[in-house]
């Protein structure tokens, strides 16, 4: 299965990915990593050698040429599969239909609790006891695409949108992970 994984971070989601892969524990091609803006992620990406490529809105006059400088840049790629892994822009719906149910994102939160750039310290400050991590498909909304899967994360006394969104992650690399190895072996992709 081919994929392109998008970053705008640390990258730490890409490199589960990664190692998984470097393991023999995913059968993928990641085709390329690509990026909003320079960032760890694609310093990750460098280190391994990978194809990488850097679409800034800054580089674009409005946001419909940089949407549709991604989406070429994408579909030059062929990818199966394009995976949101900390990337932190939204596309416009003909980029969504262009690889519609092919983009998979994964959001630090239960949807739909929580959507957003700010999901974890939304539900912090809502004072929930449990929160969690999302995988799920994109469509034209934000973060309210079909979802795939889910993992509950407690929320500990004391608990600073650092600590916890750390504890979020660990989850949430490992639910990445195993999306991609299930949508590889239902050989849709
Ligand atoms: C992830 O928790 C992702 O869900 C959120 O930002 C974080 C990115 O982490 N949007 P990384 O760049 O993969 O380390």
């Amino acid at each position: 299965m081919r994929i392109v994984v998008m970053v705008s971070g640390s990258g730490t989601n890409l490199q589960s990915i990664l190692d998984a892969a470097g393991a023999g524990l995913l059968d993928v091609e990641i085709a390329a990593v690509g990026a909003d803006k320079e960032c760890r992620g694609i310093d990750r990406a460098r280190a391994a050698g990978l194809e990488t490529f850097v679409v800034a809105p800054g580089d674009h006059p409005d946001r419909e040429s940089w949407n549709r400088a991604l989406e070429a840049r994408l579909a030059a790629l062929a990818p199966d599969y394009i995976v949101f892994a900390g990337f932190m822009r939204i596309v416009d719906a003909r980029l969504v239909e262009r690889f519609a149910r092919r983009i998979v994102n994964t959001h630090p939160a239960l949807l739909p609790a929580f959507p957003g750039a700010h999901g974890v310290r939304d539900a912090l400050a809502y004072g929930v006891r449990i929160t969690g991590v999302t995988v799920h498909f994109v469509d034209s909304g934000v973060d309210t695409g079909p979802i795939i899967e889910q993992a509950a994360v407690p929320v500990v006394e004391g608990d600073t949108e650092e600590t916890l969104h750390e504890r979020i992650k660990v989850q949430e690399r490992s639910l990445l992970v195993t999306t991609i190895k299930h949508l590889s072996a239902a050989g849709l992709g």
